[in-house]
């Protein structure tokens, strides 16, 4: 059994349909990520950070609708281990928000970037260090591998984007990826059509773009999305 998830092989950790080991292969992609963007400036960067809330923001999803809901049912400290990380996840979810409306590569925006950059790590360490290791002392081989298989087809399927103000618990997050996930990547595609087309397209593109994010901001605000949320996961 793993103290961490940082040096044992795939074989020890379930291979590679474990959930531990897709697990460990978005984090270490998320870390590849942060270097690039302190690396980089302008339109780089900016593309840099677009790959890492597409990385982020499902990945994160599925741990609250998957992941941390299994661990509060298998562990008896479960409440205490999987709020302590919805919290992580709701502030860098507040920082993103924030962040999208902040003037790029000013010193307010670099600070940001280093409070989501400090935070992303610490919630990596405590998945690794505390939460995983012990979500493997409980489940068999076979338990990870059908909880990887869940908590992937979450993730190819959830949200892309920050949404701070929806629960980060089910049922509320569960309800919220209905509407919000086809607005999030229509968006997606959306704001890439208008950086690579000419001018005329790019600005219808980006309109119709803005008013799905209106939309989602009136969606995300329906009482039955915040169902479930433990009310001290909001600072
Ligand atoms: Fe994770
Ligand atoms: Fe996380």
């Amino acid at each position: 059994m793993a103290r961490n998830l940082a040096t044992p092989t795939e074989a020890e950790l379930g291979g590679p349909r474990s959930v531990l080991v897709m697990q460990r292969r978005d984090h270490q992609r998320l870390d590849r990520l942060l270097q690039r963007v302190a690396a980089t400036a302008g339109a780089e960067r900016q593309e840099t950070l677009t790959a890492l809330c597409r990385l982020v923001f499902p990945h994160a999803f599925a741990e609250e609708a998957v992941l941390w809901p299994l661990l509060r049912r298998v562990l008896p400290d479960g409440h205490e281990l999987t709020l302590r990380v919805e919290q992580e996840h709701q502030e860098i979810n507040e920082l993103f928000t924030e962040l999208e409306t902040t003037e790029p590569d000013t010193p307010a925006y670099e600070e940001l970037l280093e409070r989501i950059t400090a935070l992303l790590r610490a919630d990596v360490r405590d998945e690794e260090d505390i939460l995983l290791p012990r979500l493997q002392q409980v489940a068999g081989v076979g338990t990870l591998r059908r909880v990887g298989l869940a908590w992937m087809v979450v993730r190819r399927t959830a949200p892309t984007r920050p949404h701070p103000v929806v629960a980060r618990r089910p049922p509320g997050n569960s309800l919220a990826a209905l509407p919000l996930s086809p607005l999030d990547r229509s968006r997606d595609r959306l704001d890439q059509l208008s950086r690579r087309a000419p001018g005329r397209i790019a600005r219808g593109c980006g309109r119709v773009s803005r008013a799905l994010a209106a939309t989602a901001g009136v969606v995300e605000h329906l009482p039955p999305l915040r169902r479930g949320e433990d009310p001290s996961t909001r600072a």
